[in-house]
């Protein structure tokens, strides 16, 4: 086990529901500290590319489309094994497959519009919160 940060994202569907403080709680609840954090309203070029490794896929357009749609809240995680423990608090990326309790199981409404997006590994959660935050923006705990 290790401290580790990880970037997640609020996607537009949870934002206009107004339950980002619902799902950071969740996040605090179980022992993950936020360190950086900004509301934005993301272009068609941070979006595309922040999810880069997508681009070609059969729901990249849909996927540029919805997380332009409004504003994201962008935020950095940190705790003991932040990636994994992200991941599990996520559920499946698909809110139909994930287990009950899990923030895309509560509040997501589909595989596109699926609440929040977490780092999948140590490399991407590294890539990911530089392309969102400068250095100075995240807090040394
Ligand atoms: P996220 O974790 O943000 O990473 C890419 C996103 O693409 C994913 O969550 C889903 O919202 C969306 N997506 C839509 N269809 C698929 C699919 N078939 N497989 C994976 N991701 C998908």
């Amino acid at each position: 086990m290790s401290i580790e940060k990880t970037l997640s994202i609020i996607k537009p569907d949870a934002v206009s529901k107004n339950i980002i403080g619902k799902i950071i709680t969740r996040f605090e609840d179980n022992g993950l500290y936020l360190v950086a954090g900004k509301l934005l309203h993301l272009s068609d070029d941070d979006a595309g590319g922040f999810y880069q490794e997508h681009k070609g896929k059969p729901f990249y357009e849909d996927l540029i489309k919805f997380m332009t749609s409004g504003p994201v809240f962008i935020q950095v995680l940190e705790g003991e094994d932040a990636i994994t423990k992200n991941r599990e608090l996520m559920g499946d990326t698909d809110p139909t497959r994930a287990i009950k309790g899990t923030i895309r199981a509560d509040f997501a409404n589909s595989i596109d519009a699926n609440a929040v997006h977490g780092s999948d590994s140590q490399t991407s959660a590294i890539r990911e919160i530089e392309y969102f935050f400068k250095a100075e923006e995240v807090l040394n705990k």
